[in-house]
């Protein structure tokens, strides 16, 4: 059970906040930067949360006295990424030595990167990884109160701790975390190191959050678990993941819900019935493929063939023959040959995808995989790369713009940036939609006629 009490610092660090807001002459501004998933995006949510609350002022700059940069390290890009940013941090700092710099999430449990940054990139003020991410209250007050640096990383998981505040980035929608961590260990990834092993929140707490955020107006949200189907497993009185999906569809106020990810491998026939029973679920599934060669899949240690990818999606289809399946696609895993390429294409066409993420292998200290033999030359994997988003692009044109003519369900978010008197929004599918209509309509869903598609967008009026 949670132990771990952050107000404990937080009437000392509002104390704090003010008494330098008084000394620098102006309210404290912070800047939280996301990179990376879903996950770290409700991450950030809670951090601006701690911080709006300990007295600091949101801000979309970096000039801001306080930068948070929440990391990511999935592939090698994310890590090279941040040593960039840190450069252009350091001269911000040159200029204003009161400014503060966080690091803090995925790349921050890398033992590795910690130790760059304390002996290279001296500047950086605090550190601390995604297990101990509810002490920055505590953290940011010891720096604050004269610790040059605090650097803080724990290995290990420990309790989850509640009831957190969150600054959420839109009032309509929200995040959810479910579970946190993952057992599964694709020879690939990262992420289990890095997040730790599987826990499951208790259904009630999820349950009492989901209520919480629709007396606050939120009517969309996203249930978030590295693997959801893996949900509840592991709890003192085990709980399935369709079993607390249809739960929080019978939250009154909730209109939508929405969740991510959900591993091939154990995706359940009892989920698949939910899905399509319940009006609120969205038609959407993201279902991650890697590769289509069974050879390989073994390799990344997936546990599902070819061919059970293509039954389960034929199942799911039978179920739901309008939902919308997108997918996650590594190509140049080690070993990869053409003919594994090709199975890879073939699930491609066969399946037809509405949109697929497609990433270059790129190989993850300490994983299985980064140790393996024949890492496939970078010509042979760009070229496939490049093949693979042709045919994505292809089949995905051909799928879409299917709704043509239809009224559906869009909950709308914004003014349409290129034309004004226009608002944008999202089908249930998460394809955008146009149309005439005032601000006031924003953070509602309407019904709108689908009246034109123009590739990746329908235009439409409002019934
Ligand atoms: N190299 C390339 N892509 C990766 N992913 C995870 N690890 C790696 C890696 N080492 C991709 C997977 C996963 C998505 C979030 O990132 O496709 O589903
Ligand atoms: Fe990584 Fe596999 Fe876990 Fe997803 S299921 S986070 S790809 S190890």
């Amino acid at each position: 059970m949670a132990e771990y009490r952050y107000e404990l610092y937080m009437a000392d660090l509002k104390r704090v906040t003010a008494e330098e807001a008084v000394r620098r002459g102006h309210a404290l501004t912070a800047c939280v930067v996301t990179f990376g998933c879903q996950m770290n995006a409700r991450d950030s949510e809670k951090l601006l949360g701690i911080l709006l609350e300990a007295g600091f002022e949101e801000s979309a700059s970096e000039e801001a006295d306080l930068v948070v940069i929440n990391t990511c390290t999935v592939r090698e890009n994310a890590n090279t990424r941040l040593y960039g940013h840190l450069g252009h941090l350091n001269s911000m700092k040159r200029e204003h030595p009161d400014k503060i710099i966080a690091l803090c999430g995925c790349m921050m449990q890398e033992a590795d990167e910690v130790e760059k940054i304390r002996k290279k990139y001296r500047f950086v003020d605090i550190v601390f990884g995604t297990h101990n991410l509810y002490q920055f209250a505590e953290l940011l007050l010891r720096r604050m109160t004269g610790e040059k640096r605090v650097i803080e990383v724990w290995e290990k998981e420990r309790e989850i701790v509640e009831d957190l505040p969150v600054r959420r980035e839109v009032p309509w929608k929200s995040g959810v975390n479910i579970m946190f961590g993952c057992n599964n260990f694709c020879s690939y990834c990262i992420v289990p190191y890095v997040r730790g092993r599987e826990r499951s929140r208790a259904p009630e707490e999820i349950l009492a959050e989901v209520r919480r955020l629709a007396a606050d107006g939120v009517i969309e949200v996203m249930l978030l678990g590295q693997n959801v189907n893996s949900y509840g497993k592991t709890l003192p009185e085990p709980v399935s993941f369709a079993s607390l999906l249809r739960e929080v569809c019978r939250v009154p106020g909730i209109e939508r819900v929405r969740f991510m990810t959900s591993h091939p491998k154990d995706l359940s026939d009892e989920l698949i019935r939910v899905m399509s029973e319940e009006p609120k679920v969205c038609p959407h599934l993201h279902l991650p493929l890697q590769s289509g060669s069974d050879r390989i899949l073994a390799k990344m240690n997936r546990h599902y063939t070819k061919a059970g990818y293509l039954a389960l999606v034929e199942k799911i289809r039978a179920a739901m023959p309008d939902i919308s399946l997108t997918t996650d696609i590594i190509v140049g895993f080690p070993g990869e040959t053409e003919e594994d390429f090709e199975e890879t294409m073939d699930v491609v066409r066969q399946v037809g995808f509405d949109s697929a993420f497609t990433f270059i292998y790129s190989p993850r200290t300490g994983t299985p995989a980064a140790a393996l033999p024949d890492q496939v030359p970078k010509e042979t994997v760009d070229e496939r790369f490049k093949r693979l988003l042709d045919l994505v692009q292809k089949t995905g044109g051909e799928r879409s713009g299917r709704e043509l003519g239809k009224t559906l369900p869009v909950l709308v978010e914004g003014e349409d940036e290129h034309c004004p008197g226009r608002v944008t929004g999202r089908l249930g599918n998460n394809v955008m939609v146009h149309f005439p209509g005032d601000l006031s309509l924003i953070g509602t869903i309407v019904p709108v006629k689908l009246t034109d598609y123009h590739g990746f967008y329908y235009i439409g009026e409002r019934i």
